[in-house]
């Protein structure tokens, strides 16, 4: 049997934590959110983070993370979206890992997040462009890493969720 992590990257607002959270349920496996993971380790809210130590600091607080839950297995974890922007973290998650890839057009991105105040780098500038031109710069990331991508735009969580279970049934994972 195989006890890969199941990693799930993408943008902010596509739905990462919301179908982690039930792929786990559905897979019987432990559920970790490196956002909600750092904020219990440290007792801040990222926003806090961001606005009081800085990106840096929060950037590191994501990688010693990163380090922790590579080193374990059977997890499925839903990274925030800048994380697998640090090839290390990449390099780590990815020796026994396989990454899966939520996606949403940026209208649709917008729409899930324009009133949400707990995401420190959409808070500069028209909302809408700061999501367009973060997605132009990422989105070859993302797609790059991951065998399977989902549109979480098109499919609900529970679809997402199958779509996913399918991928891995055909890789051989969590048999
Ligand atoms: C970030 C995404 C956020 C959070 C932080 C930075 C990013 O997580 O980690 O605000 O760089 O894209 P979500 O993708 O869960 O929103």
């Amino acid at each position: 049997m195989s006890r890969k992590n199941i990693v799930l990257i993408g943008f902010m607002g596509t739905g990462k934590t919301a179908v982690g959270r039930r792929l786990a349920q559905r897979l019987k496996r432990e559920f970790v959110d490196t956002d909600q993971e750092i904020e219990r380790i440290t007792g801040k809210t990222v926003a806090q983070i961001f606005a009081r130590d800085g990106e840096v600091r929060f950037r590191s607080e994501e990688a010693l993370l990163t380090k922790k839950l590579a080193a374990r297995e059977g997890l499925v974890i839903s990274t925030g979206g800048g994380l697998v922007l640090n090839p290390e973290n990449v390099k780590l998650l990815g020796e026994n890992g396989v990454f899966i890839h939520l996606k949403a057009s940026p209208e649709v991105i917008y729409q899930r997040l324009k009133n949400k105040k707990n995401r420190p780098l959409l808070l500069k500038g028209d909302k809408r462009e700061r999501i367009k031109s973060l997605l132009a710069e990422r989105e070859e990331v993302y797609s790059r890493l991951a065998g399977c991508t989902v549109d979480t735009g098109e499919v609900s969580v529970d679809e997402a969720v199958e779509r996913i279970v399918s991928y891995l049934k055909e890789m051989g994972i969590n048999e």
